[in-house]
């Protein structure tokens, strides 16, 4: 991919999908940042060339993300779109006894349905330039833990569907890749803190009878406060999209590398190796 070739990224108007905005601009790239709020994309520009253009795109609105490939598609012309990065996502925190469907439903199709129908409108333009794709998965995507359920299952979705996208499009010569972040330091966690607090509140006081320890101990353990810097998967998805020969899964972090250890585990001592670090005996605990 050539500097001046045209990039979409979804979710841009903070944390990863800002920092590879920042930096594929910095490049030479014309960024297209998905933003849903029109403030969000004036606040990015502020950062970049006039180079980057602003997209309002809200991947779980179909008339939105038409809009967005409508617009695309005048400005490239031609040349066609070298690059998709599916970035856009939330982390929704709950018991999966508890857990209320429209939550679920509602990550699964910001994470995973969402990043679907984006890539399907963006495809005839991505064929156009024989570009790439790049998905953002997570270390959540092959290692499951307490009250992450939601978030798992839809990341451990963005496995499988990379892995098949890949495939499909080899006769296109479309790479497609997945980024595994460890932790990041973005505003995630606290935007999925509060988010688990308001669900929280809304479930049956038998849903605090019964994961109420378990849950503040995950809390006080495993809610991070660092983490690998944005920056860093940035430059991650900026390999995936102009290698010769990219990779097909970029782990970023030590706790991603890592991480792919515990899965070759017989899955009882992962997973108590996952809740004794993440909520202690909290989980052993008989319900009252
Ligand atoms: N941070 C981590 O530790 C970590 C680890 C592994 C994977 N990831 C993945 O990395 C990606 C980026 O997350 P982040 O950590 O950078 O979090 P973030 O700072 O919270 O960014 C999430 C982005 O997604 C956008 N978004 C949310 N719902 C959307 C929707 N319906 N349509 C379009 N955009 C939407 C947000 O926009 P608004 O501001 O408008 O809500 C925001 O720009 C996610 O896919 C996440 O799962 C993060």
């Amino acid at each position: 991919m050539k500097p001046g070739a045209y990039v979409l990224i979804s979710g841009t108007s903070s944390g990863i999908g800002a920092a590879c905005a920042r930096l594929l601009d910095q490049m030479g790239f014309r960024v297209f940042a998905g933003v849903r709020k029109t403030a969000d994309g004036e606040a990015l520009r502020q950062q970049t060339s006039q180079r980057l253009e602003p997209v309002l795109l809200d991947v779980t609105d179909e008339q939105s993300i038409r809009n967005t490939a409508t617009h695309i598609a005048q400005v490239v012309g031609n040349t066609g779109l070298a690059g998709l990065v599916n970035n856009a996502g939330i982390a929704v925190a709950s018991p999966i006894e508890f857990i209320p469907l429209d939550a679920w439903r509602r990550q699964l199709e910001v994470n995973v349905t969402g990043q679907l129908a984006v890539t399907q409108a963006l495809l005839p333009l991505l064929r156009q330039a024989r570009g790439r794709i790049v998905n953002i998965g997570s270390l959540g995507g092959f290692l499951a833990s307490p009250f992450a359920g939601a978030y798992t299952a839809s990341k451990f979705a963005m496995e499988g569907f990379t892995d098949t996208l890949r495939m499909e499009l080899r006769p296109w010569g479309i790479e497609v890749a997945l980024i595994v972040p460890g932790v990041i330091a973005t505003p995630i966690w606290s935007t999925s803190l509060a988010a688990a607090d308001k669900l929280l509140n809304q479930m049956p006081s038998k849903a605090v009878e019964l994961y109420g320890t378990a849950m503040n101990t995950m809390r006080k353990k495993a809610y991070p406060t660092g983490g690998t810097s944005a920056e860093a998967v940035a430059k991650a998805i900026a390999h995936a999209l102009t290698a010769q020969r990219p990779r097909t899964r970029y782990p970023v972090g030590l706790d991603a590398q890592l991480g792919i250890l515990l899965t070759l585990l017989p899955d009882r001592w992962r997973d108590h190796i996952i809740c004794s670090r993440q909520v202690g005996k909290a989980l052993d605990m008989p319900p009252k």
